[in-house]
């Protein structure tokens, strides 16, 4: 819709004025401070600008989809890339424009557009996106980046990150169980019991150690950026597991590992090097046995990807013998029905 690199290099922004959504974490995508935090995570930026150096071609063009800040845009300038496309739905695009412009990077095309607003008049030879949220489905942008490449990308044309993977692991930390039990221990002589058992429904940004987990860990499914369709995105996550021991586990972990081009990848679990991403606590209702003489079942589903809703998941384990299952949208439904029909 909005074209940016005019004569007077100048982005309108009269259109498009918001994130397209009232989600706190799409606000701040306005802000520095959370253009900056993914910056500084040197894990991430420095794989893409190592698989951008690998895959740009001085006759490629290249489509940045939610350029933020602008830094993926000016690591394909920088590789030579014949033509480099930016576009972000945010106002903050009018900064990214000025951050091109004081490197000298005069030739970048930015679009303050959203997937549905985009209109270009060319396919082009590379997409690249920064679309992970955390556990890979927080940021509700892979629709949106299937809708583009669908539109944009040649025949033949390159995703950068190429494949993604989702990977969950059994949390046998002690710590953690003591934080997602605080409330039902009387804190300040307190009963706080009516929200007591809520932290074990509901999914938690954490950053554990290696040693949180046990060794095995469930692979989850792959998605390949060049082959998935919006309608074939799998919504239920499953896979088969033997646990590495005989214990008890408090809660599920769930992160993923990305291939951004051949043999440029990284990880965000807790065995990887710390990233802006961490992982997601998906707590157990009660300690789950777990046996190696039982094969596990896990599962993992994401359960709104809207953009601008809250993201909800829904997760169990089950074993020959035991199942939990944590859906926390319907426990989040019941209780606003439980206080409409004034049971609290
Ligand atoms: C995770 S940030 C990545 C920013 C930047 N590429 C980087 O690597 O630092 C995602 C960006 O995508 C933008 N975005 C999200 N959904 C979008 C959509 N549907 N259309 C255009 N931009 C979108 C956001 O405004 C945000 O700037």
């Amino acid at each position: 819709m909005s074209k940016t690199n005019d004569g007077n290099n100048s982005v309108d922004i009269s259109a498009n004025e918001t994130d397209g959504s009232a989600g706190r974490h799409r606000m701040s995508y306005r802000d520095v401070a959370m253009h900056k935090v993914m910056l500084q995570d040197l894990v991430r930026t420095e794989a893409y600008e190592k698989a951008i150096n690998a895959v740009v071609k001085p006759e490629h063009s290249v489509l940045d989809f939610g350029c933020g800040s602008g830094v993926l845009s000016m690591f394909a300038a920088r590789a030579k890339a014949g033509k480099v496309i930016a576009v972000d739905r945010s106002p903050f695009i009018k900064n990214a424009q000025e951050i091109a412009l004081v490197n000298g990077f005069e030739n970048i095309d930015f679009y303050h557009d959203d997937h549905e607003s985009l209109q270009l008049d060319e396919k082009v030879d590379v997409i690249v996106s920064e679309w992970m949220g955390h556990c890979l489905f927080y940021e509700a942008m892979l629709e949106p980046l299937l809708t583009v490449r669908d539109r944009y990308l040649a025949k033949g044309g390159t995703m950068i990150p190429a494949q993604l993977s989702l990977h969950v692991g059994l949390v046998v930390d002690e710590d953690v169980l003591e934080d997602l039990c605080f409330l039902q221990e009387l804190p300040y002589g307190l009963d706080f019991s009516p929200i007591a058992h809520v932290p074990f429904q509901q999914s938690d940004l954490v950053a554990l150690s290696p040693d949180s987990l046990l060794d095995s860990v469930a692979d989850l499914g792959e998605l390949d950026m060049l082959t998935i369709t919006k309608t074939e995105t799998p919504r239920v996550f499953t896979a088969k597991l033997i646990p590495s021991e005989k214990t008890d586990i408090f809660a599920l972990c769930g992160w993923f590992s990305a291939q951004l081009s051949p043999g440029v990848q990284f990880g965000t679990g807790p065995n990887d090097i710390p990233t802006h991403w961490d992982q997601i606590l998906f707590p157990l209702p009660q300690p789950f046995s777990v046996d190696p003489a039982r094969e596990l079942t896990i599962t993992l589903s994401p359960q709104t990807e809207q953009v601008g809703k809250e993201q909800f998941w829904c997760w169990s384990i089950s074993d020959s013998e035991n199942s939990l299952t944590v859906n926390e949208q319907q426990l989040q439904q019941q209780a606003i029905v439980d206080v409409a029909q004034g049971k609290l």
